[in-house]
């Protein structure tokens, strides 16, 4: 029987319990339209594909996705049917034995090509769910509205795909504590990219080139070599880097401490040598500077010599003259040696990051070298002193050679600056025994 249309009340019940239920899907799904049903089949098919995870089990029989409520293990947002926020939080931690990592049926190619059937997705986070296998660069490339993305502690493997450059909205890309190994390609043309996070790969040998929009670059626990390229000390916006970890080399610019956003940095366990030059500064936000676990000598500059309420200085385990807890000099020497000689070929192109006070580093690191080859040079020159006194008997006062009279007293701190221009080849050898002869 229906309910008579005469008799308010029913009526008014039902406008009433019609408009609750608006306000409720409103509410829970902040718009009107139903998510595709193609975008739904494909949210069920990652599901199958990732293995079931128990983070994915609400979405099992659920009539809209985009209205379940955000958890920390899952979280959709859909806007105009479509699907533009997933992300999922597993429990499969990942660890060096594989024993987390999805089985052998697993494909992520498979994963990412279902994933590409998304296209709106902005925000895209797949962490703890012991993913593996490469990243299909090609899928990836389809995600074209893709914001954030983070595949944080799966097993991915293989090269970092080039294809991520081509992400032109990406302003967060955390790739870390998977298995990715090669270098990192450009991401230089990424202008809203203000995350990368590729720390705990084996990524390297080059330092990632990043955007200027950069506030937070976590290198840590990879494979990186090589020198701090000068283009960091120009990332305005920096405020977080961690390059923690690596194998990384030669010269700290010392301009990167004062960086005007620099609140944190983590420069410990790598392979940087030579002095920090005194007038090194520290940027006003600098709370956090570690730069323990280095090969670094001389002074610590003053904004470095010590913890204020204001700022943590980690020092440790360097060659630090002025500091505790330092290693012996001669620890700290061959590295620096390595990483300061020059390239065979002069001063062509090695000159970056190398200041005044950088010099002074290297004049003191191999000292020794010059020394020794100082006195090359007094030998040499006494050597031709001998053969052109025998010739010309008359000539007492030769002209003085820049290198010549260093040589003499090589305690002298400028003297050997000098003479590392002139020594060491033995063509230079030769070429002096043909015109001296
Ligand atoms: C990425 O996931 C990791 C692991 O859950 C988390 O710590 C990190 O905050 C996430 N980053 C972003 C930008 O979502
Ligand atoms: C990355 O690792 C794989 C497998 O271990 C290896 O075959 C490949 O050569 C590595 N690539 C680079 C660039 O190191
Ligand atoms: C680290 O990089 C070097 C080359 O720079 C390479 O020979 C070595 O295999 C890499 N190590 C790992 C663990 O990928
Ligand atoms: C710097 O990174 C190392 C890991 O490489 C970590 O142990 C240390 O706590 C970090 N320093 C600071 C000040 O966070
Ligand atoms: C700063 O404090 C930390 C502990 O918070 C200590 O390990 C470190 O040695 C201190 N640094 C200096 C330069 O005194």
């Amino acid at each position: 029987m229906a309910p008579s249309p005469s008799s308010p009340k029913p009526t008014v019940l039902l406008l009433l319990l019609l408009h609750l239920c608006a306000s409720i899907a409103t509410l829970a799904s902040a718009q009107a339209q139903p998510l595709a049903s193609s975008q739904a089949k494909a949210l069920l098919r990652v599901r199958k594909l990732l293995g079931y995870p128990p983070a994915l089990e609400p979405l099992r029989g659920a009539p809209d996705p985009c209205a379940l409520p955000p958890t920390p293990s899952l979280a959709v947002a859909c806007d105009g049917g479509q699907v533009t926020a997933l992300s999922v939080r597993g429990d499969r931690d990942p660890d060096a034995a594989w024993r987390a990592a999805l089985p052998a049926s697993f494909s992520s190619e498979a994963l990412f090509t279902t994933l590409a059937r998304l296209p709106a997705l902005a925000r895209l986070s797949l962490v703890g769910l012991g993913a593996w296998g490469p990243l299909p660069g090609d899928k990836l490339r389809r995600l074209q509205a893709l914001q954030q993305l983070n595949l944080s502690s799966n097993y991915f493997y293989g090269g970092v795909p080039g294809d991520l450059a081509r992400l032109y909205s990406l302003q967060s890309l955390v790739l870390s504590r998977n298995w990715l190994n090669g270098s990192v390609p450009s991401l230089a043309g990424l202008q809203f990219l203000e995350e990368l996070d590729v720390s705990h790969n084996r990524l390297g040998p080059a330092f990632p080139e990043v955007g200027k929009a950069v506030v937070r670059l976590v290198l840590a626990g990879n494979n990186f070599t090589g020198k701090i390229p000068a283009g960091v000390s120009s990332l305005g916006q920096l405020q977080y880097l961690d390059v923690s970890g690596n194998r990384l080399q030669g010269w700290i610019p010392s301009s990167i401490f004062a960086l005007p956003a620099l609140r944190y940095i983590n420069l410990s366990r790598n392979r940087f040598a030579g002095q920090l030059p005194a007038t090194t500064a520290c940027a006003e936000a600098l709370v956090f500077v570690d730069v323990s676990a280095n090969l670094l000598t001389g002074a610590r500059p003053a904004c470095m010599r010590g913890n204020s309420s204001a700022r943590t200085v980690l020092v440790a385990g360097n060659c630090f003259a002025d500091a505790k807890q330092q290693r012996a000099s001669t620890y700290c020497s061959p590295g620096a040696l390595a990483a300061v000689l020059p390239p065979p070929q002069g001063s062509g192109g090695g000159g970056q990051g190398r200041g005044k006070g950088g010099e002074i580093g290297m004049i003191l690191a191999i000292a020794g070298a010059v020394v020794g080859g100082a006195l090359l040079i007094a030998l040499v020159m006494v050597v031709v002193l001998r053969r052109a006194r025998t010739r010309h008997p008359e000539v007492s006062v030769l002209p003085k050679s820049p290198a010549a009279a260093p040589a003499k007293k090589a305690d002298g701190w400028k003297a050997p600056a000098r003479a590392t221009q002139k020594i060491i080849t033995p063509a230079d050898k030769s070429k002096c025994r043909n015109s001296c002869a």
